[in-house]
């Protein structure tokens, strides 16, 4: 094993305690001290640097089946993150890389180190792996391009679109050729943003009169492709403003993860049948044949500066939870990224 003298006997890492009914609450969570196992064979043992709170996990926290299994009570949560390793009994993986794997909230973690993907700090600033040149950035760029099926000088209407997936979402789009990019974002900071930072044409605050109405007036033309990161009222308005043969991406409804009632909208689906509407629900795990390509294409438009982002970093392990909470709250602007000392 190659390792440094001392390796780390504990560390700390979230629990989640109870399951939230509605909105999670501090409460439902603890962050726990546990022992730091040594790796085994063919394991290594990381230092987590960042690591990702993303929407998905809140439906992790409920305890039903889906296409990621539930958080199970009183172990450790997961999720992406990067670190630096410790300590390798892999012959592919040597003390110092930096490495994505799927072992966040916690200090320390210890995996299989064929299940760690080696990453470079010197080709982007490590956060960057969890955001728009990670998960978040595949799904926008899989689910506008593929999922979406963008065509030249669709009319896009984007939602949650100050976010990791929607301001990623938005600026392919505007590359890729779309004639008019409209975002959508719950502050009127956000608002500002997504015109004068990220190339939308035009945007809103769907917290300052119905969706409906505003996306009416954004788009007289109506929308060819809408990307749904927020379901209810969204999806509602989007698909009154689609033109035939439009289609919609379901990506996401954050509007609905905490709720306890079912959504009220949308309630004009049978507009789809006249329409011919095409609405796909879609899985980033299904497209990770497109990574390569993804960020190839993703870091020269970064490079080039033609694409930009942000984070929202909050520092400190025992931050994470708050990290969640105000991401759901829409306390982030671009990634939400948990960042422990390096
Ligand atoms: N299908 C997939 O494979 C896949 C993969 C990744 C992500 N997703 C989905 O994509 C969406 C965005 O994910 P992300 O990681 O990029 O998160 P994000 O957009 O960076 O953060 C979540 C944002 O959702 C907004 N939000 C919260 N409650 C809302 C509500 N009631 N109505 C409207 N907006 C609300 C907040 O922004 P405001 O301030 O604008 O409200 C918040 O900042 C989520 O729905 C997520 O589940 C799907």
């Amino acid at each position: 094993m190659t390792a440094p003298e001392t390796l780390p006997a504990t560390g700390r890492e979230w629990h989640l305690t109870a399951r939230p009914h509605g909105w999670p609450t501090p409460e439902d969570f603890a962050l726990r001290e546990a022992p730091v196992a040594e790796p085994g064979e063919g394991e290594i043992l990381v230092r987590n640097l960042h690591f990702s709170v993303d929407p998905y996990m809140r439906g992790r926290m409920n305890d039903v089946k889906s296409y990621v299994p539930p958080f199970q009570l009183d172990r450790p949560m997961d999720g992406a993150a990067v670190g630096v390793v410790l300590a390798s009994r892999h012959p592919d993986v040597s003390v110092g890389d930096h490495v994505q794997h799927g072992l966040g909230w916690r200090e320390f973690a210890t995996l299989d180190g064929g299940r760690a993907t080696r990453v470079s700090a010197e080709l982007a600033p490590l956060p960057a792996y969890l955001g728009v040149l990670g998960m978040p950035g595949l799904t926008a760029y899989a689910g506008l391009l593929r999922v979406g099926s963008l065509q030249q000088g669709d009319r896009v209407f984007v939602s949650g679109a100050a976010g990791a997936v929607g301001s990623e979402v938005g600026q392919i789009a505007r590359l890729k050729g779309a004639s008019q990019v409209i975002g959508s974002a719950g502050s009127d900071e956000k608002v500002r943003l997504l015109t004068e930072k990220y190339g939308f044409h035009t945007a809103f605050n769907y917290k300052s009169a119905p969706v409906g109405e505003q996306l009416k007036e954004a788009a007289p033309d109506g929308i060819d492709l809408y990307f749904d990161n927020v379901g209810g009222d969204h999806l509602e308005a989007a698909i009154a403003r689609l033109n035939t043969h439009g289609r919609a991406v379901i990506c996401g409804m954050i509007a609905q993860y905490n709720a306890t009632e079912p959504p009220a909208a949308p309630r004009n689906l049978a507009l789809v049948i006249g329409k011919r509407l095409r609405l796909q629900g879609m899985l980033v795990a299904d497209h990770t044949d497109l990574q390569q390509q993804f960020v190839e294409e993703v870091s020269g438009w970064i490079r080039s500066g033609e694409l930009v982002y942000d984070e929202t970093v909050v520092e400190g392990i025992d931050q994470a939870v708050d990290a969640f909470l105000g991401m759901l709250a829409g306390r982030n602007t671009g990634k939400m990224i948990v960042s422990l000392p390096q």
